[in-house]
């Protein structure tokens, strides 16, 4: 059966800045100016290196404010086998690095929950999450794979896919050894939301920064609308924000 092109809604806006402490300003403001225009938003937050530099320069401005005590906050995904308390978790991850200091609630911190308690079963993790995230949050925070993935949704992903388990690429899982002891402690599975869920955000903010997400970055947003890249998936989206450094812009035509 033929499947017609997916339509391509909007332009994705594209920001390139010098280096990635002013990518970070970028971020930080859009950021600040959702909560600032609804202090009751619902926040998608990212984890890994690219999003650091916003989160360090909301916690300067913020701390002590109040200003994020009403907002509520969904990760992206999380690891399978990991404790919320576990360090290498993105739950306890979000919460060292941006939302203890910002005053977001822990209660008002979400993010999947695969392997304990009810959620020994990942399928119903994966629903519930899903469930949680409704008709999608207001501004979705997006780093980008070397291999193109948003969240954990590798290469070959549908664009339509709901929150699912997914088996984490080699690629993927030696990135990310940087946060293990050893390259053999990085999970083999994840739980993400799909990029459908994704896609269900009010605003998308893709950050990317350094030499090695060039190719990503130019796959995504000038290659083919294919599942060959997951995050060309954002080209489907009509509102996105698309902040780079030089070097993540440098194999842009
Ligand atoms: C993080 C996530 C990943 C990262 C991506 C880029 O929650 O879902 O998609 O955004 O792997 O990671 P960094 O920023 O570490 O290069």
């Amino acid at each position: 059966m033929e499947h017609p092109a997916p339509a391509v809604t909007g332009e994705p806006q594209v920001v390139v800045v010098d280096d990635a402490a002013a990518a970070g300003r970028i971020v930080a403001a859009t950021i600040s100016d959702t909560v600032r225009r609804a202090p009751t938003c619902r926040l998608g937050l990212a984890t890994g290196s690219t999003p650091l530099p916003a989160y360090r320069l909301l916690v300067a401005e913020l701390r002590g404010t109040g200003a994020f005590a009403r907002v509520q906050a969904f990760l992206l995904d999380e690891y399978v086998g990991l404790a919320a308390t576990d360090p290498a978790s993105y739950r306890a991850t979000i919460r060292s690095e941006l939302t203890d200091a910002i005053g977001v609630p822990p209660a008002s911190v979400h993010a999947p929950d695969p392997g304990s308690g009810r959620h020994a079963d990942l399928d119903a993790a994966c629903a519930d999450y899903e469930r949680l995230l409704g008709d999608g949050v207001d501004l979705q925070l997006l780093g980008i794979g070397r291999n193109g993935h948003l969240g954990f949704n590798e290469p070959g992903t549908p664009f339509d896919t709901t929150t699912h388990v997914v088996t984490l690429s080699d690629t993927t899982r030696a990135d990310n050894a940087r946060f293990f002891p050893t390259p053999e402690a990085v999970p083999t599975h994840a739980v993400t939301q799909g990029l459908g869920t994704i896609r269900r955000a009010r605003h998308l903010l893709l950050a990317a920064t350094g030499a090695a997400k060039a190719d990503a970055v130019a796959a995504a947003l000038e290659g083919p609308l294919d599942v060959s890249c997951p995050a060309s998936a954002l080209r489907l989206h009509p509102r996105v924000t698309v902040v780079l450094d030089r070097a993540a812009a440098g194999a842009l035509s």
